[in-house]
């Protein structure tokens, strides 16, 4: 007996127990299988499915309950004002990651000058591409430790024709050529390894190198600020990204270093979340 759309979108409910969007979750899997829009998918409702095409669609349901990211499932993930591919190499980019490219941009506003700005842990390349493409003539150097992350992430920046960001195998700094920043920008990992545990099941199918850091997951954080002064301008600015309860030592630290201009911000849902210096 043939399936129709609208009996397929019905099986919505048997994810109503891993996801808060179980209904846009499940369209838009039926869209990918099917190559249709939403739109069309609620406005032809009663068009039947293929078995083949019902068969893909319940596969990826299948995956969807057993918690894996519907960005992992359709490969794609949107961010900024672009669309990124990702994979299991890479962490999915999040909404208050947004917020730190909309500080960064903020630092930049105005400066038309040939800039040199760092991403450090590139992952899908999210951050640097939202830079690069703000303005082709700033050159932007991407660095990552994994391998895998780099080939998404320079697949990401030939997909959407950023050609003023070079990507670097390395760890922080050290995988930096050796030059002076205007701004140095990181997302690094920060969850502690005990609390990863504890922060859903999609995590776990995340990179653990692009959550986890020792020292109650201040270690990445820690060997950045240690270390970007000695490839920041005077008067550059380094941003960051921090776990909700890591912002006052990062303050702190900050300052011990002789970082200036130190300052705490929170994100779009209220929760301290960046922290922002400069080296003069
Ligand atoms: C939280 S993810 C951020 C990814 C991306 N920038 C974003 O905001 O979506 C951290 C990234 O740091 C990378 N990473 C972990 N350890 C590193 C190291 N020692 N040096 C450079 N990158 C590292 C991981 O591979 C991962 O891509």
């Amino acid at each position: 007996m043939p399936i129709s759309l609208q009996q397929a979108l019905r099986d919505s409910i048997s994810l109503r127990n891993v996801s808060e969007s179980s209904a846009l979750d499940t369209e838009l899997l039926l869209s990918y299988v099917t190559g249709k829009s939403r739109e069309y998918l609620r406005t032809h409702s009663e068009e039947s499915l293929s078995i083949e095409t019902y068969d893909k669609f319940q596969y990826l349901m299948l995956r969807r309950k057993q918690g894996e990211p519907i960005a992992y499932i359709l490969g794609n993930k949107e961010f900024w004002d672009f669309d990124l591919k990702v994979n299991k190499s890479v962490l999915i980019p999040r909404p208050e990651t947004e917020f730190l490219v909309e500080q960064t941009l903020a630092k930049l506003k105005n400066k038309f000058a040939p800039l040199r700005i760092a991403d450090l842990g590139t992952g899908s390349g999210a951050i640097a591409i939202a830079i690069a493409r703000k303005n082709s003539g700033w050159q932007i150097d991407a660095v990552d430790i994994s391998e895998d992350a780099l080939l998404v992430a320079r697949e990401n920046a030939a997909m959407l024709q950023v050609s003023n960001i070079e990507f670097h195998l390395g760890s922080w700094c050290d995988g930096l050529p050796k030059e002076q920043y205007d701004l140095i920008v990181a997302n690094p990992p920060y969850v502690a390894p005990e609390q990863k545990l504890f922060l859903g099941e999609g995590l776990s199918f995340e990179p653990s190198v692009a959550l986890v850091a020792e020292d109650l997951g201040f270690a990445a954080l820690d060997t950045i600020i240690r270390t970007a002064k000695f490839y920041l301008k005077k008067d550059a600015w380094l941003l960051m990204e921090h776990g909700h309860d890591q912002q006052k030592k990062l303050v702190d630290s900050l300052k011990d270093l002789g970082y200036k201009n130190v300052a705490g911000h929170k994100d779009y849902a209220g929760i301290d979340r960046i922290v922002e210096c400069k080296w003069i």
